[in-house]
């Protein structure tokens, strides 16, 4: 019996990989150049090196002359965009021919929840719009985001050095968490089995987070990347499963002990109307709730970096000017502040430490650039990739982008342009911009108003990168 299984297990391998090569040879007669020397599992060990080294897939791209770039991934095709013509007709694809992938590894995480919800879901608009409108209004984001800032400054303002990697962790869990769940964050507890298999008793927001990364992590394994298993195999997907769990568990019993800010209720109130299950309620609540954790984090852990840099002193003094003639409670002035701003874009520009969720050819298309026609096959993964559009002087138009400058974003507006998608584009677009910046401009205004002469110590990494997979750490002294 064993025996026959292996057989047929073996075969079904076999088949798909030669699936796989076909696929390859398709897209490579169309141009489209496949950047890999060795197919399958070269592929993935490639990508490991990239993860070593801080970065992330999207900036491994080289310099080509192409609209369409692909690499393998896992047992399938990832096609990229890389100039602003292909990322905007692959943005018009979305919720027509494309659509999001069954297979994101992130899944695991609220399975049900709006980001992994298809475009043609009945109800995924209004949800998407009921999601928008709960975190529309700031007033309350702003009042946290102080409060929380000023709690920390009480509690690290006599040491001398600060574990920012620590300070900005607990910032935005108690920003988010209380935003959402009004303080509860400090009430609920979840058992969380550590990397060393032992339970720990953490609070709910800050396992999230955890849980987030741990995620990731798990999901560029080269095992991982190659076989999708429906359940929990090895050990550390174990684990993760797991937390998962008791994640959930710790969610569904705030929603019973009707926790939650005036935003969760709005939220839990719309859904109800529209007789949404408890299900998609908690993993649209779980997804809200945690999307923002670390990357907001990176985002800002990147700023305090390239202020520090002394290539960047002078705007960092251009920073400061800009900041004393505002009073510290005004955030309306900080958010109209130019240079803040600039800062804030061009680390999004040029870091990119997101990329676009995973999106999959749903039909067979013509997808058409500039008038060539490119034949796209159902199931290949395709995405804009951020990285090489914001790095392409073609479309911006502005001098080096290899170059961290801020300058480029004065004066100028590139964020409603096709090829600024630090959030995304179109019907999928990232729902939480607004509130992001929000936290991302009181923290940096507030950080350098404390401590203007900030100086970073000791980074453990040797390759800096703040993508999701990178680890990187460091302190300041103030
Ligand atoms: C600096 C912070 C952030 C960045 C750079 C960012 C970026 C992105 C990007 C690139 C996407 C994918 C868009 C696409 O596939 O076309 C996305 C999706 C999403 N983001 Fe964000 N995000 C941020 C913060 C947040 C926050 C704070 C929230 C929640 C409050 C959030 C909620 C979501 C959700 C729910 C989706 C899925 C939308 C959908 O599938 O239709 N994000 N984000
Ligand atoms: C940049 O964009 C142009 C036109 O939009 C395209 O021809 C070129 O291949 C792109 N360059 C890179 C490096 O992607
Ligand atoms: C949030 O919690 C505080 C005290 O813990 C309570 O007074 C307030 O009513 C709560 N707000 C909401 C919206 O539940
Ligand atoms: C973009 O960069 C390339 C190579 O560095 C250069 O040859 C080209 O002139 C630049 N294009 C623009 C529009 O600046
Ligand atoms: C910051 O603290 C964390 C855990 O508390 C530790 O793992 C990390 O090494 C510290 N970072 C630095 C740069 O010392």
């Amino acid at each position: 019996m064993i025996y026959y299984i292996t057989i047929i297990l073996s075969l079904l391998f076999i088949v798909k990989i030669l699936k796989l090569l076909l696929l390859c040879r398709f897209y490579q007669k169309q141009e489209i150049k496949i950047i890999t020397s060795y197919p399958i599992i070269g592929s993935e060990l490639q990508k490991i090196k990239i993860f070593e080294k801080n970065q992330n897939q999207h900036s491994i791209i080289p310099v080509i002359d192409s609209d369409l770039i692909g690499i393998i991934s896992g047992m399938n095709i990832q096609l990229f965009g890389i100039n602003k013509d292909s990322c905007r007709e692959i943005y018009n694809q979305q919720g027509v021919n494309i659509d999001r992938s069954s297979s994101s590894a992130f899944k695991k995480l609220g399975q049900r929840s709006i980001s992994h919800t298809s475009t043609f879901e009945p109800l995924f608009k209004i949800r998407k719009n009921i999601l928008i409108n709960s975190i529309k209004d700031i007033s309350n984001l702003i009042q946290i985001s102080y409060k929380h800032f000023d709690i920390l400054f009480e509690e690290y303002k006599l040491k001398e050095v600060i574990n920012i990697t620590n300070l900005l962790d607990t910032f935005i869990q108690n920003v988010c968490g209380d935003y959402f769940w009004n303080e509860s964050n400090e009430r609920y507890i979840v058992k969380y089995i550590d990397k060393n298999f032992e339970l720990r008793n953490t609070l709910v927001i800050k396992t999230l987070m955890i849980c987030f990364q741990d995620i990731y992590f798990d999901s560029k394994k080269i095992l991982n990347q190659i076989i999708k298993f429906p359940f929990p195999l090895t050990k550390e997907s174990y684990r993760i499963h797991k937390n998962i769990k008791n994640i959930c568990n710790i969610f569904k019993q705030m929603i019973d002990d009707n926790e939650g800010s005036e935003v969760v209720k709005y939220i839990i109130n719309k859904y109800k109307k529209h007789e949404l299950s408890i299900d998609i309620l908690l993993d649209d609540l779980i997804v809200t709730t945690s999307s923002g954790l670390n990357i907001i984090k990176l985002t800002l852990m990147s700023i305090l970096w390239y202020l520090y840099d002394e290539k960047n002193l002078f705007w960092k003094m251009k920073f400061l000017k800009e900041i004393q003639m505002i009073d510290y409670n005004n955030y309306e002035k900080i958010a109209k502040c130019q240079i803040l701003n600039a800062f804030i874009y061009e680390v999004l520009r040029y870091e990119s430490s997101f990329s676009l969720l995973n999106n999959q050819v749903i039909n067979d298309f013509d997808l058409i650039i500039n008038s060539k026609k490119y034949k796209i096959k159902k199931g290949t993964m395709i995405m804009p990739n951020a990285y090489v559009i914001h790095h392409n002087n073609s479309s911006w138009k502005t001098h080096n982008l290899n170059i961290f400058d801020p300058t480029r974003f004065i004066g100028h507006e590139y964020i409603g342009t096709d090829f600024f998608v630090s959030f995304g584009k179109s019907i999928r677009q990232c729902p939480g911009k607004k509130y992001s910046l929000t936290i991302i401009r009181i923290f940096t205004y507030l950080f350098l108003s404390k401590y203007p002469n900030f100086k970073l110590e000791k980074c453990n990494n040797k390759n800096i990168g703040f993508s999701l997979y990178s680890n990187i750490d460091f302190n300041i002294t103030i």
